[in-house]
């Protein structure tokens, strides 16, 4: 007994010492490591000013035919040029910005034609919005040339990837921005700004989601001639044989700003399981038997339906994020914050600061209350436009697209640099590498090399500086 009780201390004394880890944790720990030294501080950092913003947007379908028509309706924005493998795609979203006054040159021959768009030098910011593969490799294109950079979710498919662009980015000093809207959603700017202000203390505990039911309800399986369907072709590819988080930036970005990670907080590790999958394989038999084209993933592994991510940050607080993609039920994000004085819960919007929701009144209140500058000043951009322009619905300009494209016409830092967008992305390869080793720990690495502990809080939800971009 005596001898049990001195092997275990001096083994625990190693294993606190980083001498002793299983296997298999050693090999997580080992694998995110990189010998990276900072060559240059891109939070904070001050890009020369651009009066008018020239852009070259690549893939011209369903986010980025949006993305065409936001960028259009933002005032000193020239849509130069437009990348996409599919023609058609690019000329039905050019119908839509008919009458902006924008002619821009047309990208359509293989799968490359980007880089061409990408040597142009005209151009000031490259947005990209094609499947998740290309993402990072046209980010580090553009960067090389020159270009500021605007991807889609996520910035890069494996941690390679992530480092890839932080470092293209530091030593090309152009800006890496990965869009997630979600961090400006009028809620989380509120609840951002409470955080701020102390409202729930020390902060404690963040939840994030990727719910959303892409698998049932109408349209979702359905083609046309062009090979079209709800289910695009490489996202439903993106679920085959992998397992984990696939898309934890629109849940993780608002926590993530509220924690200050990055720049005063860092991620240290993750852990992550994943459940069985019960919907998407029976989903393929069935559409099998009616469609041809669903005969090659009969049969295949598909992505657990349920992942649940839990991250431990340096300040000991935790972050759970959940993906599902594939159940009957409704969505969700932004999830939840809870501090040593109180709590956020989105589903439905309420703040407690007891075990008693508020009441509605007070709710309405509070959000009143700590609306931010930048929420504000945004509306009234809208309203007014609108004013002036008749019924033009502005319900797709974000406050996102909006911002950024006023950040880099003041030559202000970004909202979201390159070293949010890697950290954000890397959750879904660290996850898979977690789920596959029966949730073990896995590493998270600090993209910022240390910066995380000086670097200045980012999002000026008070709007000091700029918002003097107007909406057309
Ligand atoms: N932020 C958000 O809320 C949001 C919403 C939807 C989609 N997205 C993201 O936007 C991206 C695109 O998603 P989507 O739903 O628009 O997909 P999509 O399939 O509708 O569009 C992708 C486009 O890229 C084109 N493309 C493919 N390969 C190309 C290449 N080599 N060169 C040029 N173009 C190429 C395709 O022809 C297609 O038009 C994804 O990263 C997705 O995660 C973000």
């Amino acid at each position: 007994m005596k001898k049990n009780r001195r092997d275990f201390i001096k083994l625990a004394g190693l294993a606190g010492a980083g001498v002793i880890v299983g296997p298999d944790r050693a090999m997580a720990e080992k694998s995110t490591e990189r010998n990276h030294l900072q060559s240059f501080n891109m939070h904070g950092y001050r890009a020369p000013k651009l009066d008018r913003v020239k852009v070259g947007l690549v893939g011209i379908g369903e986010r980025g035919s949006g993305t065409l028509l936001r960028l259009a309706s933002i005032e000193n924005v020239d849509i130069v040029a437009l990348c996409d493998i599919v023609p058609g795609n690019v000329h039905k979203a050019m119908q839509s910005i008919d009458g902006f006054g924008h002619s821009p040159a047309i990208y359509t021959d293989g799968e490359d034609a980007w880089k061409e768009l990408c040597d142009r030098s005209d151009i000031d910011l490259i947005y990209v919005a094609t499947p998740w593969k290309y993402h990072a490799p046209i980010a580090v294109y553009a960067m090389e040339r020159d270009k500021h950079v605007y991807t889609e979710l996520p910035v890069g498919v494996t941690l390679e990837e992530c480092w890839q662009v932080v470092e293209t980015s530091e030593r090309t000093k152009k800006h890496c921005y990965m869009g997630c809207g979600s961090c400006h959603d009028g809620m989380s700017a509120i609840v951002l700004n409470m955080v701020r202000q102390g409202f729930f203390g020390e902060l404690i505990h963040g939840e994030g989601n990727y719910i959303h039911d892409r698998v049932n309800g109408p349209g979702r399986w359905e083609r046309d001639e062009d090979n079209w369907f709800g289910y695009r072709p490489w996202r439903l590819k993106e679920n085959v044989g992998r397992n984990g988080n696939m898309y934890p930036q629109h849940g993780l970005g608002p926590v993530a700003q509220m924690m200050d990670l990055n720049y005063g907080d860092k991620m240290d590790y993750l852990v992550s399981i994943s459940s069985n999958d019960f919907t998407m394989g029976p989903k393929m038999k069935e559409l099998a038997e009616s469609d041809p084209y669903f005969e090659s993933f009969d049969g295949l592994k598909f992505r657990g339906n349920m992942n649940t991510t839990v991250i431990r940050t340096n300040k000991g607080r935790t972050i759970m994020l959940q993906h599902d993609i594939s159940s009957p039920r409704p969505g969700s994000r932004f999830q939840l914050i809870s501090g040593s004085r109180g709590i956020y819960h989105a589903d439905p919007p309420r703040i407690a600061t007891s075990e008693e929701w508020t009441q509605e009144e007070e709710f309405k209140a509070l959000v009143e209350k700590f609306t931010p500058q930048i929420t504000k000043t945004f509306r009234e951009k809208v309203s007014r436009a609108g004013g002036t322009k008749g019924n033009r619905s502005y319900e797709r300009v974000t406050a996102s697209d909006w911002r950024l494209i006023d950040c880099l016409r003041n030559g202000l830092p970004l909202e979201m640099d390159v070293y949010d967008a890697a950290l954000w992305s890397v959750v879904t390869p660290l996850s898979e590498q977690s789920v596959a080793q029966m949730g073990n720990t896995v590493k998270v690495p600090d993209f910022t090399s240390g910066s995380w502990k000086s670097n200045k809080r980012g999002m000026d939800i008070n709007l000091q500086e700029g918002g003097n971009t107007n909406l057309i």
